[in-house]
């Protein structure tokens, strides 16, 4: 059976997640020039959960403010609209796939730290290389917090098939995209793509979330995609015993594919080795 026949079948089995309610709003709020950060603010409010992320996020060294920012409309403000706009999409995910939390033979929380190192790590790389990318670091902000989410798309639609690909994996030491292309003959990044397609999602976080893992043609074409494959395999070793020889290689990739300067590349690296995991709670 082809992918796109595979691919089928598991679209035909499973109906992929729409995009959230609110995110849909925010969205149009974003293009529509009548509606200010404060309006945003008043919507985000509404959901405690939300509200208490974005707190924190505007409270967070990231951003540097000296006095302690108390509501979500003055929040809204320190964030942005785009960045504001993530954090309610993060928020709206991880409740979505919250009954998947306790699987064994799939952490779920793995993913999702994965996820959001990625995204963090993606977001500073890419202020370095704005020329390149012509994509804002917001957006690559949900470039990393999506690129992997057709792993827990899979789980949802396939269950104890999935959780064969991941086991799969572990037995014989590949990647779980091999697995899956192995076994199921497409893979998260395949899902990944269809969702971006139903989520209208712009084309260039599209095809990051689509070509991650390759091919290299795509990855050397488009500097938005190499961002992402780069901070995809910083984040993935970050940790491990193979990380420092990782590092030298990823190191000069960036360098020939973004531009980056080693000190600029250090600099993300820095932040993957101080990254706090977040509670997800
Ligand atoms: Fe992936
Ligand atoms: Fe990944």
């Amino acid at each position: 059976m082809g992918r796109q026949q595979a691919l089928q079948q598991f679209g035909d089995k499973i109906s992929l997640p729409s995009l959230p309610d609110v995110v849909m709003r925010i969205n149009a709020m974003i293009d529509d020039p009548n509606v200010g950060l404060q309006e945003m603010g008043a919507l985000v409010a509404q959901d405690p959960a939300v509200t208490a992320r974005v707190l924190r996020l505007a409270n967070s060294g990231y951003y540097g403010l000296s006095q302690q920012v108390t509501n979500a409309e003055q929040a809204a403000t320190v964030l942005g609209a785009r960045a504001l706009r993530n954090v309610v999409m993060q928020v709206s995910i991880l409740k979505r796939y919250e009954h998947l939390r306790n699987i064994p033979d799939f952490d779920l929380d793995e993913v999702w730290q994965h996820s959001t190192l990625t995204a963090q790590i993606a977001q500073a790389m890419a202020e370095s290389c704005y020329q390149r990318t012509g994509l804002a670091p917001d957006d690559f902000y949900a470039c990393g917090l999506l690129h992997d989410v057709g792993k827990v798309v899979m789980l949802e639609g396939l269950d104890e098939e999935y959780l064969e690909c991941v086991r799969h994996a572990r037995r014989t030491a590949v990647a779980v995209h091999v697995s899956e292309e192995q076994l199921l003959g497409y893979t998260h990044v395949d899902v990944g793509a269809l969702l971006a397609q139903q989520w209208q999602l712009p084309d260039k976080v599209a095809a990051a979330i689509e070509f991650h893992h390759g091919p290299t043609s795509e990855i050397v074409a488009n500097p938005h995609v190499a961002v992402i494959a780069i901070c995809d395999q910083i984040a993935y070793r970050a940790g491990s015993s193979t990380f420092e020889t990782a590092l030298e290689k990823l190191a000069t990739l960036a360098n020939k594919l973004l531009g980056l300067q080693r000190a600029e590349f250090d600099k993300v690296v820095e932040r993957a080795r101080s990254f706090q995991p977040d509670s997800f709670d």
